[in-house]
């Protein structure tokens, strides 16, 4: 099978099984349940929740115990776009092919379902936890997804882009940008899924630093798409970066540069995978990562 079509299974699975953990619309808090499951349902590739999948395949789980720490990841990683998008932060009006959550529900309702499914994600997994056979990998998974959401990992990384707004930052900020804002969550993906398949801690280093790799890349494309990408293929706007005179690697180094050092960091992550059994789809989607179109 080509990848493509794999990533699409393994897409439309992981999308029917962590659909069933979003809140019922109903009871008095029905409009924050309805704005809540409108960002989440809107779409998206379900990278992150794949990544823990296969995290947690590679390093040999069998069961299914790592579908609630998907459906709370892609939960986080969904608040943080309904965030992102807010007009004090980027202002935009389209994502995953849709109005944006503000522009649907309002922004006090889009801050709210933002802080709606940061909490319900946590009240999934730590859930699980509790419930657990094996407490000490659960609680493991736990924290590495809180690590990389967190003012150490994407809060972080957030505030530092929107300070760096309309300012000429180095490439040292730039590289501490994108590794907070966008490979934090996604290393916490391998992280939680090796974790939870029982990995010792020096393939968890090993699937880290794959995850470094990239996430970073993934940020770098996804600058080079807010310029050479296509509106309809992404799904939101082209040209947010520049509108709001981002500190982005286009630039920072130029195109050129940033497609070389996008290329650099899907190599080194290759090498990475390479040394593991089964790795074939992780290494097809590093090299995914940067030549999407959405
Ligand atoms: C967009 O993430 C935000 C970034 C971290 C660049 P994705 O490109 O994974 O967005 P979806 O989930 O597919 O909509
Ligand atoms: C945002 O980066 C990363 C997040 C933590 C949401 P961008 O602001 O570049 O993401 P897009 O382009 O709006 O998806
Ligand atoms: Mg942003
Ligand atoms: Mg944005
Ligand atoms: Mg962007």
């Amino acid at each position: 099978m080509d990848f493509i079509s794999e990533l699409k299974n393994k897409s439309d699975f992981i999308e029917s099984e962590i659909y069933s953990y979003l809140p019922v619309e109903e009871g008095y808090q029905k409009t924050l349940f309805s704005a809540m499951n409108y960002s989440f349902k809107a779409g998206g590739k379900r990278l992150r929740p794949i990544l823990i999948m296969e995290a947690y395949s590679l390093c040999g789980g069998k069961g299914s115990d790592y579908i609630p720490y998907s459906a709370a990841i892609e939960m986080i990683h969904t608040y943080s776009l309904i965030h992102d998008d807010l007009p004090a932060l980027d202002n935009d009006d389209l994502r995953r092919g849709k109005p944006t959550n503000h522009k649907v529900f309002g922004e006090a309702m889009a801050i709210l379902a933002g802080d709606g499914l940061l909490n319900w994600a946590y009240e999934i997994i730590l859930n699980q936890a509790v419930n657990s056979d094996n407490k000490s990998a659960s609680i493991k998974a736990c924290k590495a997804i809180a690590d990389g959401a967190g003012i150490y990992g994407m809060v972080g990384g957030q505030v530092v882009d929107v300070e760096s707004e309309s300012k000429e930052i180095d490439i040292q900020c730039l590289e501490f940008i994108h590794l907070n804002k966008t490979a934090a969550m996604i290393i916490a993906c391998m992280k939680a899924g090796a974790y939870l398949a029982g990995a010792d801690d020096d393939t968890v280093k090993k699937l880290e630093n794959y995850g470094k790799c990239i996430g970073l890349a993934f940020q770098i494309a996804d600058d080079i798409l807010d310029i050479e990408g296509d509106e309809k293929e992404l799904g939101k706007k082209i040209g947010s970066d520049i509108d709001n005179d981002k500190a982005t690697y286009p630039h920072i180094v130029g195109m050129e540069r940033s497609k070389e050092l996008a290329k650099d960091l899907i190599d080194r992550a290759k090498l990475i995978v390479n040394d593991f059994e089964n790795s074939e789809f992780l290494a097809s989607l590093a090299d995914y990562i940067i030549n999407r179109n959405k």
